[in-house]
């Protein structure tokens, strides 16, 4: 894969390119780095504040670091029906963080999406792209403690 700076070079050094370059830039990391915000200021010859503006208008761009394992709970329609955000609450009493966190360990972090596209399996949660359906409490902890296990 890339480095940040490889990708950069293939943009022209026009601020219009400014948020393709994170988006490349967190295809690549999973997140904005301060790192990487000092790198593109540098790039686009712009002060690294406003990087961060454009950074903190779009939400699609993450700043922390994602867990090792990335739980996204679907609140697509079949999903939300069958109480998707019961299940949110349970992954949220379990390992202590909210949508859009990350564990202080590095290990989870918890997203809402759309459709995941199984919904006969709804409610469906999926964890790096493992798809887990069908899920009440009992199921879904039973889930999570394996990966917790795992670490
Ligand atoms: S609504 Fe959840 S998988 Fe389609």
């Amino acid at each position: 894969m890339p480095g940040i700076n490889a990708t950069l070079q293939n943009l022209d050094k026009e601020k219009s390119n400014l948020i393709k370059a994170l988006q490349q830039v967190q295809e690549i990391e999973g997140f904005i780095s301060d790192t990487a915000v000092q790198t593109i200021s540098d790039y686009f010859v712009i002060p690294p504040v406003e990087v961060e503006g454009v950074l903190s208008f779009y939400a699609q761009f993450k700043r922390i670091k994602p867990g090792k394992y990335i739980i996204s709970v679907c609140d697509g329609t079949a999903c939300h029906i069958k109480g998707s955000s019961l299940v949110a609450n349970w992954i949220s009493d379990f390992l202590g963080i909210k949508d859009g966190e990350t564990d202080k360990d590095g290990v989870f972090s918890l997203e809402t999406v759309a459709c995941l596209g199984c919904c006969s399996l709804a409610p469906v949660v999926s964890i790096n792209g493992k798809v887990f359906g069908n899920l009440d409490r009992r199921k879904l902890l039973k889930v999570l403690k394996q990966y917790k296990q795992m670490g």
